[in-house]
C-alpha cells in the first residue's frame, strides 16, 4: 500500500506561528523544501512574491520570537501568543520590498521587526478598546491574560519597536515611526469617539483610516529608505504605502461582513462604527440609517443584518473604491528603480485589496 501522502514541508521545519502567507506558499510550492527546484506558480501572481521572500521572512520571524522575549514571563507569554498564532506580517514584507528597492544593506531582520512589532502592540490595545473576543483564530489575548498584562505587553512592544527602530533604521526612521504611532493613536481615539454617530463623514472616516492604519504601512514601505537616507525614495514609497494602507483598511471593513478571517464577523457593526461599506449599505438600503440610529444590533439581529448588507451590493462597491486607491498609488513607484522589487511592491500592493483575510 502506498504510504500516507506527506504534506510538502513537514510544518516543524517552520517557526512556530510565523506569515500565515508565506507558509501556505512555502507547503504548496517547495516539494523538497527551500532546497527544492523552483516554484511551480503563476508568474506575476503574490505567491510569486510570497515565494521569492520567503527565506527573509523566515529570518525575520526567528527575530520576532527573540524580541518578544522577556525575563518577566508574562510580558514574554502575552506577546508569545499573539506572535505564534500567525498573521499575514504584510508590514515585513513591505519593508523586505521597500528596503530592496533603495539596497539597503544593514540590518534588514531588525527593521522588518520594527513594523510588525508596532503592530503586534497596537493589535494587543485594539482587541482591549474594541471589546473583540477572536484574534488570528484565537480568543484575544485580553481574553486570555486580562486587560492590564495585555495593555501593558502593548506598551512593551511599541517600546522594543522604537528601541529597535533606533537602533537599525537610525534617527530619521525612529522620528518617522514616532508620528506614525501618534497618528495611529489619534486614528484609534477618533474611532471611538464617533462610534454610533452614522452622520460621520467620508472625509472624517477617511482621515481616521489614515491615520489608525495607513501611516504604519506607509512607514514599513519606506523605512530602508529612511534608513539609506534616500529622501526621493522614501517620499515615493510613503506615499504608495499611504495609498495601499487606506484601501487596506477598507478591505478590512468589508471583511468585518466575511467569516474565516480569524476574527469575529460583524464586530464593527456590532459597535456601529461606521466604515466605507456601511456608508455604501445606508446608501442601497432604505432605512438603515434610521434602524442603526435607534440602536446597536443585538447579537441574535447581527446575522441577518450581516446577510442584508452583504446581499445590497454595498461589499462590492466599497472594494472597487479601495482598487482605485491602490491604482492611484501603483502611480507612486514609477519614482522608484525598476526591479522584482519595485514589481513585488505593485503585485503585494494589489493583493492587498483582494485577500481573504
Ligand atoms: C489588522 O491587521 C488590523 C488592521 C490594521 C486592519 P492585519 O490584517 O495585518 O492583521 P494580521 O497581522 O494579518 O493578523
Ligand atoms: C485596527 O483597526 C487598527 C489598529 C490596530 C491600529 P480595526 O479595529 O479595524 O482592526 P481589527 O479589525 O480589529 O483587526
Ligand atoms: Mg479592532
Ligand atoms: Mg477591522
Amino acid at each position: 500500500m502506498d504510504p500516507e501522502p506527506r504534506s510538502a514541508v513537514d510544518p516543524g521545519t517552520l517557526p512556530p506561528g510565523g506569515s500565515t502567507l508565506v507558509a501556505a506558499v512555502v507547503r504548496r510550492t517547495e516539494p523538497e523544501g527551500l532546497a527544492g527546484p523552483l516554484p511551480r506558480v503563476a508568474i506575476g501572481g503574490p505567491e510569486v512574491v510570497f515565494a521569492r521572500i520567503a527565506p527573509t521572512i523566515r529570518e525575520g520571524e526567528a527575530r520576532l520570537r527573540a524580541l518578544v522575549g522577556s525575563d518577566v514571563d508574562v510580558v514574554e507569554a502575552v506577546g508569545r501568543y499573539l506572535v505564534d498564532a500567525g498573521g499575514k506580517r504584510l508590514r515585513p514584507m513591505l519593508t523586505v520590498l521597500g528596503a530592496g528597492v533603495v539596497g539597503f544593506c544593514g540590518d534588514l531582520s531588525g527593521l522588518m521587526c520594527v513594523g510588525e512589532l508596532i503592530h503586534l502592540g497596537s493589535l494587543l490595545h485594539d482587541d482591549v478598546v474594541d471589546g473583540a473576543e477572536l484574534r488570528r483564530n484565537r480568543p484575544a489575548a485580553h481574553i486570555v491574560y486580562g486587560n492590564a498584562a495585555t495593555i501593558l505587553t502593548g506598551d512593551f512592544c511599541l517600546a522594543r519597536a522604537v528601541l529597535l527602530a533606533a537602533e537599525a533604521g537610525g534617527h530619521r526612521a525612529v522620528t518617522e515611526l514616532a508620528r506614525a504611532v501618534t497618528a495611529m493613536a489619534e486614528g484609534e481615539v477618533l474611532q471611538l469617539q464617533r462610534a454610533g454617530n452614522l452622520h460621520t463623514t467620508l472625509e472624517h472616516y477617511l482621515e481616521m483610516v489614515d491615520k489608525k492604519s495607513a501611516a504604519l504601512i506607509a512607514w514599513s514601505a519606506a523605512a530602508g529608505a529612511y534608513a539609506a537616507g534616500d529622501d526621493a525614495a522614501a517620499d515615493a514609497l510613503a506615499r504608495f504605502g499611504r495609498g495601499v494602507g487606506v484601501a487596506f483598511q477598507i478591505t478590512d471593513d468589508v471583511l468585518d461582513y466575511a467569516e474565516g478571517t480569524g476574527k469575529l464577523a460583524g464586530a464593527d457593526l456590532r459597535e456601529r462604527k461606521l466604515t466605507l461599506p456601511l456608508v455604501h449599505a445606508m446608501l442601497r438600503i432604505p432605512g438603515l440609517r434610521a434602524r442603526l440610529e435607534a440602536r446597536a444590533p443585538t447579537p441574535a439581529e447581527l446575522p441577518a443584518l450581516v446577510a442584508e448588507i452583504r446581499a445590497s451590493g454595498a461589499l462590492e462597491a466599497a472594494l472597487n473604491e479601495a482598487r482605485a486607491r491602490v491604482k492611484a498609488a501603483l502611480a507612486s513607484l514609477n519614482a522608484l528603480p525598476p526591479g522584482p522589487d519595485r514589481d513585488s511592491l505593485a503585485i503585494l500592493g494589489s493583493y492587498l485589496v483582494d485577500r481573504a483575510t
